[in-house]
């Protein structure tokens, strides 16, 4: 699936909330048979952020949004929709954006939940934009808001090391005219790989039991080997295929902001893609993996800090449990 060359609808504005309390790999090593040289080498994460006690997956949202709609200098009133892509909501039922709604005050317009987990970001701007070319909506916030830390077995070393909490959000509005906006996306699930990396139980293929909490069924299970594989290839291939979409080649990019799951996935994907680290924006080393968050936290700290600028090219991918990927070519 592809989207157009002549962007419909354009970022207006970004933001992002991480929780104050951090958790470094030197406090993993106190109830872990882990090491900080061990996580820093494989992963590139030094530590992660998790939300405090009481605080839920709709309250960072609705941070990240609050800041969102602030820098596209909008109210709350000219939002027509809100899209949140989370695997860490309030609850199974209702939808999460439904509370993000509740929280920011707005009424009667559509709030609904996209889950594509790591890749649930390019899946919710994908949306945002037929809704914004079709001038069936102006204004949408697409937040991803995850609080990994509430679905993590925190004796699993292979998983509770990577993960991290967090929300960014992005207000998308009509293009009008002009080079700037959202040039392509493109979006992919391969269901054959779906049991790769699961939240197994609480669902109707495994109801939740009182031996399936005790057995963790309810937390985070991944092949990582698998994952990491399947991560490296999709990257690349939807990152050419969307540039192609865009009419752009790789050199015509100013930043990647890639889904930040692993340092040296982001640099396999480097070598694939032909081009040096220095063009991606990291801050995996402060956050860790926080899934559909991952690439709206990136974008929104890289314009705050003047890196990413008015007109520049951005290229941005991602992958997660589905598996679900994508890419997305946004004239900033
Ligand atoms: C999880 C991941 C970091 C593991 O790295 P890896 O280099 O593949 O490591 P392996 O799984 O081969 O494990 C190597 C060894 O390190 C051990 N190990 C795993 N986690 C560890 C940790 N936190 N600390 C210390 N040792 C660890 C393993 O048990 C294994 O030990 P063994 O050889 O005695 O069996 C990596 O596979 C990965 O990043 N996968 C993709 C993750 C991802 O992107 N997920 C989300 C997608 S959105």
């Amino acid at each position: 699936m592809s989207a157009q060359r002549v962007p419909k609808s354009r970022i207006l504005g970004t933001g992002h909330y991480v929780p104050e309390k951090v958790i470094s790999n030197f406090d993993l090593e106190k109830t872990l048979e882990t090491s900080d040289a061990w996580i820093t080498e494989r992963t590139g994460i030094r530590r992660r952020h998790v939300a405090a006690d009481g605080e839920v997956t709709s309250d960072m949202a609705a941070h990240a949004a609050r800041r969102a709609l602030a820098d596209a200098g909008l109210e709350v009133a000219d939002i027509d929709m809100i899209i949140v892509a989370t695997i860490s909501g309030d609850s199974p039922m209702p939808a999460t954006a439904a509370f993000v709604q509740q929280k920011l005050g707005a009424q009667n317009i559509p709030a609904f939940d996209v889950l594509a987990a790591c890749a649930g970001f390019i899946f919710g701007i994908t949306v945002a934009d037929q809704f914004i070319s079709t001038g069936t909506a102006r204004h949408v916030l697409v937040i991803g808001s995850e609080l990994m830390s509430s679905v993590l077995d925190w004796q699993d070393r292979g998983t509770c090391v990577l993960f991290g909490d967090g929300a960014g959000a992005v207000v998308l509005g009509p293009a009008r005219g002009g080079d700037r906006g959202l040039l392509a996306t493109r979006i992919f699930t391969d269901g054959t790989l779906a049991s790769t990396l699961t939240i197994p139980a609480g669902g109707s293929t495994e109801p939740l039991t009182s031996d399936g909490l005790l057995r963790k069924r309810n937390k985070l299970k991944m092949m990582g080997k698998q994952v990491f594989r399947t991560a490296i290839k999709y990257l690349a291939n939807s990152s050419l295929a969307v540039l192609e979409d865009a009419g752009l080649g790789i050199d015509q990019v100013d930043w990647i902001v890639a889904h930040q799951a692993n340092l040296r996935i982001l640099s396999q994907v480097a070598d694939k893609l032909g081009v040096p680290m220095d063009k991606f924006i990291i801050n995996i080393h402060d956050v860790g993996n926080t899934s559909s968050a991952s690439i709206p936290i990136a974008l929104d700290e890289a314009i705050r800090d003047g890196r990413i600028k008015p007109g520049q090219t951005i290229l941005m991918s991602a992958l997660g449990s589905g598996i679900s990927w994508g890419a997305a070519v946004v004239r900033m």
